[in-house]
């Protein structure tokens, strides 16, 4: 399991010590302009998948979900970012690719414009924790308070309540992960490919190593706040539209999620958990 790994998000600390003012509007980012395009860019297919229920006996945890088809989801940690996210929504709405944003709840309050666009956008939200602290650490009410703050910045910024958590650094006990499950009805969404982009390894690393560790049912761990990141994207994209893949969200990749065979051994058994 991964509980506890500090392999992500290291360099992402809180952003900001102090708790940030709630309510505060922001403008929207109007200085940036997308370069225009230069070439046919690849499209994700027209798709229209449910998302709203997830599927009997999903799981607690998913790092990948078992699918038919070559479904991806790809995610983005610790915005929103008042320059990198809106440059990456453009990306992403050239090649008709919805994301999954795990957003910090006090990024949120100061950025609510950007997470309104998000979500008028097509894109999921998910739960990154309101202060991006080591979740583990943290005792039971203290965990239901800071998940609920992110929760509740995102229904004040852009109108949806998040579905899914991603705790920072993947660090969440197996009963912290049953705990949140019953109380927010958030399965814990770890990752299948983790390109270490926070370490800023270049951008054509970052799209180097995506592509090289995607595969069907595959969720990738990404960061928006990181610019480097972003600039890996549209190679990353193209990339991974060009060998087939086609994107969906986190929940509606959960909600495709396809029965594993059941061994022959395992008669009057629990069901096979199809993700670690
Ligand atoms: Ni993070």
């Amino acid at each position: 399991m991964m509980t506890a790994t500090l392999s992500s998000c290291a360099a992402a600390a809180a952003p900001r010590s102090q708790s940030a003012p709630q309510g505060v509007k922001t403008t929207a980012n109007s200085g940036y302009r997308t370069p225009p395009v230069k070439g046919p860019v690849p499209r994700n297919p027209d798709q229209n998948f449910p998302s709203a229920t997830y599927p009997s006996g999903s799981s607690i945890s998913y790092s990948r979900v078992l699918v038919s088809g070559n479904y991806i989801a790809i995610t983005f940690d610790d915005g929103p970012h008042p320059q990198n996210t809106p440059r990456l929504l453009d990306m992403l709405r050239e090649r008709n690719i919805k994301a999954t944003f795990y957003v910090i709840g006090q990024s949120v309050n100061l950025y609510p414009g950007v997470v309104r666009r998000t979500v008028a956008e097509g894109h999921e939200i998910g739960n990154h924790s309101n202060t991006h602290r080591l979740l583990s650490k943290l005792s039971d009410e203290e965990l239901k308070l800071d998940l609920g703050r992110c929760r509740d910045a995102v229904a004040r910024a852009a109108g949806v309540i998040p579905r899914t958590l991603r705790p920072p650094y993947g660090g969440l006990l197996q009963r912290q992960r049953e705990l949140v499950h019953a109380e927010f009805g958030y399965p814990t969404i770890l990752w299948s490919v983790d390109p270490l982009d926070w370490k800023r390894p270049g951008a054509s690393v970052i799209t180097s190593r995506i592509l090289g560790g995607t595969t069907a049912g595959g969720i990738v761990l990404a960061h928006d706040l990181h610019a480097q990141t972003v600039d890996a994207m549209p190679a990353t994209l193209d990339g991974l539209l060009s060998r087939g893949f086609k994107f969906v969200t986190v929940s509606q990749l959960i909600a495709m999620k396809k029965e594993a065979p059941a061994p022959a051994s395992a008669a009057g058994s629990a069901p096979v958990p199809a993700a670690q």
